[in-house]
């Protein structure tokens, strides 16, 4: 049985694949069952951000292997604590970190904060009527996102994310978010009513070919936030950790001086091996009961967890991956081959292309409307050009039905983005 065949026999079909079965990496390439060789743009989504089969991985994964693998949460482990020093140092501002094993589940911690926050700790005078609510008694649980959002796939993700397919066949939603259009501060401001806890927002969409906040916008939602004392959450799941040519993707479009009061991590922190993370602020937050608390602190002993999260393997290679990046410079790199990339991009002229945008090496292409492409027929444009693209040997993401994403691991050589782009050009002037 092929491999495609094994998978229609016995993998439940979430997925609809490429006609593509990955055999093996090393650096920026694989190669497919057939031993043809690809050039990986991808790189599993924006997660393989040292690229394949690194050694500094293998050896990581190795001598850790060898040592401990997993104890649990019942007991402190140093690579865990060495790690969360390590990405806290990174935000530059006091505050703790979660670990567990996905986006989705990074975010679940960040509304399970949001929730906690509104319920223990003291709300700020009302600006709207809070009808039947006792005053002290209000608790604040809803969480507004954006349209296009992509937030995850379990239950509270779907709710989250502003993309109705992802919903469809779900109902009933889970109670308490709700999405505002991206970008527009006063429709945030609309939104917000006595229940509302936090906004959360992704500073670089990424599944919309990349459509960055506009850094005036973040700056208002961070006073509006404080002006109605909610939480701002970023989830920098794609675009955090380097990706954008910064540890933290919002401070390429802001600068150092904005601070949310919590992050989602996962996709490359750990180079591959499965991660998620959050961070939240130390800041000190009023409570009902009176006193005051670190926010980092409301979950408590008890009130979350994940038997993976954090285990000495899997802190051990992110430890690995983030100090490659440390010690090859990749930020550097990462902000230098972006803008290459993207501004050949840009010169390409296409009439198909109807846009081009990025940070650093989160690169989208976004095609003309109503471009009809030969033999596609309904098949969006997305998925036809991708095909195109592997069959001239390069790997792109699409990224909804009329995007591409160029998402290379962060040691990309410049000959590697060069590379790209000559196939890139061979296709889209072929059509
Ligand atoms: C911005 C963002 N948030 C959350 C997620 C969900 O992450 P995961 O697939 O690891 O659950 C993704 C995944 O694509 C993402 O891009």
């Amino acid at each position: 049985m092929n491999t495609a065949d094994l998978f229609s026999e016995y993998v439940v079909p979430t997925y609809g694949r490429f006609n593509l079965a990955i055999a093996r990496g090393r650096g920026c390439r694989v190669w497919d069952e057939e031993g043809r060789e690809y050039l990986d743009f991808g790189a599993g989504i924006a997660v393989c951000s040292i690229g394949h089969s690194h050694p500094r991985i293998t050896e990581a994964l190795t001598r850790q292997s060898q040592t401990l693998v997993h104890t649990s949460n019942l007991y402190y482990n140093r690579p865990q604590g060495l790690l969360a020093k390590k990405l806290a140092g990174y935000v530059g501002h006091p505050g703790k970190v979660f670990f567990c094993n996905s986006g989705a589940e990074a975010n679940e911690a960040l509304y399970k904060l949001a929730r906690k926050f509104g319920n223990e700790t003291a709300p700020p005078a009302p600006r709207h009527n809070v009808g039947e609510w006792v005053e002290t008694d209000r608790n604040r649980y809803e969480i507004i996102t954006f349209d296009d959002s992509f937030h995850g796939r379990t239950l509270a993700g779907i709710a989250a994310t502003g993309q109705q397919k992802v919903k469809t066949g779900f109902q009933p939603p889970v109670q308490g978010f709700l999405q505002v259009p991206f970008n527009d501060a006063p429709a945030v401001v609309a939104a917000i009513t006595p229940r509302t806890a936090a906004v959360l927002v992704e500073p670089i969409q990424g599944e919309v070919g990349i459509l960055p906040c506009h850094p005036h916008f973040l700056r208002t939602l961070r006073s509006i936030c404080d002006d109605h004392g909610i939480l701002l959450l970023f989830d920098e799941i794609q675009c955090g950790l380097g990706r954008t040519g910064d540890w933290c993707g919002w401070k390429t479009l802001t600068g150092d001086d904005l601070m949310p009061d919590a992050i989602s991590w996962a996709k490359g922190i750990a180079g591959g091996f499965p991660m998620g993370a959050v961070w939240i602020s130390n800041r000190k937050t009023a409570l009902k009961k009176g006193g005051d608390s670190p926010l980092a602190d409301l979950l408590g002993p008890g009130s979350h967890g994940t038997t993976f999260g954090g285990t000495p393997l899997a802190c051990a290679v992110a430890g690995e991956v983030l100090a490659v990046i440390e010690e090859e410079n990749l930020l550097a790199n990462a902000k230098e081959l972006g803008a290459h990339a993207l501004r050949e991009l840009k010169a390409l002229g296409s009439p198909l292309i109807k846009e081009v945008r990025g940070v650093g090496l989160l690169i989208g292409i976004e095609f003309s409307e109503g471009m009809s492409l030969p033999g596609a027929g309904s098949r969006p444009p997305a998925l036809t050009l991708t095909d195109l693209l592997h069959a001239a040997g390069l790997l792109c993401v699409p990224s909804g039905a009329r995007s591409l994403r160029w998402l290379p691991p962060l040691n990309v050589t410049r000959a590697e983005i060069d590379e790209a782009l000559r196939i890139f050009r061979g296709v889209v002037l072929a059509l």
